[in-house]
């Protein structure tokens, strides 16, 4: 059969991709450039906010005369709504450990661990990964050697949370000293990191490590404390302060960006204030900003979702001017 894929949300779905394009190739199936010559269709879906979720769902009322697999990030309360004959469902662990099939030589995504045990309240990373899963690090190494082999001078190594990967005695600081020992010009990268599991150890990795790029993914979400304990983030606004101040002088000329959701349950004027003093403290390189969404089966979920729209979108709209400096 004739496959297009689309990929929908984070970068881990765009490399979880190329597996799932290793899978229908083995499987004996060849790509096409449009969905409208192909005879199966892949959503490699997004569930992190319901907007994404909703484009997912559109596209498989277009493709009712087609063979659809719908994979990636899908809440199990939204599968058993689908029932439609021509839905098939693969999850995440179904092609997680395949040799992916590379679209770009010189830029490499490589999965070091996926799924999460944090349990943030909003998010629904643990109920569509489940478990956290570190992949062997002689894996890691033997892929990545590969990949330097075949001409690749940027390696990207990925995970809901890298710094909670273990393998046996390896940790992700060793791993990350073992990447950047291999022969080779290359620049290393990964995101993301959790704020509450930067260890002394890892920073000081960080600023020894020569091909790492000097750039760090810390999500902060908020930068009001009670907030921050209804998210279940296991930090205060101090703490990641602080937490920074650490980084920075360890690597001086470090990149930060964040990730920050807006509008959550009772968030009021006050404490968006906070988020807003916060990100004047840390002084972001840029960020990511989401009006929170309520996701089914997340413990927030039982909070009412009571700051209208457009007071979301107002704040949204303030914080990208202050840091990403667009004007609205
Ligand atoms: N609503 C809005 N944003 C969310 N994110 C995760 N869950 C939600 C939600 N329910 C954001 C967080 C996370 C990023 C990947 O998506 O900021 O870091
Ligand atoms: Fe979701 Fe929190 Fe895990 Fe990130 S750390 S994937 S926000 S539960």
């Amino acid at each position: 059969m004739k496959y297009f894929i689309y990929t929908y949300g984070c970068q881990m779905n765009i490399s979880d991709s190329e597996k799932i394009a290793a899978k229908l190739k083995r499987a004996g199936h060849q790509p096409t450039k449009t969905a409208a010559g192909a005879d199966l269709v892949v959503l490699n879906a997004c569930s992190v906010r319901q907007s994404a979720m909703h484009r997912v769902l559109n596209q498989l009322h277009k493709f009712r005369n087609k063979k659809i697999i719908l994979a990636g990030c899908v809440l199990p309360a939204d599968k058993n709504k689908l029932t439609a004959q021509n839905i098939a469902f693969w999850h995440p662990d179904d092609y997680f450990s395949l040799t992916p099939l590379r679209q770009n030589k010189f830029s490499a995504f490589v999965p070091v661990m996926t799924g999460c045990n944090n349990f943030c309240s909003y998010c629904v990373v643990p109920f569509t990964r489940g478990q956290e899963k570190s992949r062997p690090a002689t894996a890691i190494i033997k892929e990545i050697k590969t990949l330097l082999k075949n001409g690749a001078k940027e390696i990207i190594l990925l995970g809901q949370n890298v710094n909670s990967y273990r393998d046996k005695k390896t940790d992700f600081a060793q791993l990350l000293k073992k990447i950047d020992n291999l022969p080779g010009n290359f620049r290393l990268n990964f995101i993301t990191s959790h704020p509450k599991d930067m260890s002394d150890k890892l920073i000081k990795t960080l600023a020894e490590c020569k091909k790492l790029v000097k750039e760090l993914h810390l999500p902060v979400q908020s930068g009001d404390n009670a907030i921050l304990r209804r998210m279940n983030r296991g930090y205060n606004a101090k703490r990641y302060l602080d937490l920074l101040k650490k980084i920075r002088r360890a690597i001086p000329d470090i990149k930060i960006s964040t990730d920050i959701i807006v509008g959550f349950p009772d968030e009021t004027k006050k404490q968006f204030q906070n988020t807003l003093k916060l990100a004047q403290a840390a002084k972001f390189n840029n960020a990511f900003i989401a009006k929170y969404s309520p996701r089914p089966g997340t413990a927030a979920a039982k909070f009412k979702d009571n700051v209208p729209a457009d007071e979301k979108k107002r704040r949204w709209r303030i914080l990208d001017t202050l840091i990403n400096g667009y004007e609205h």
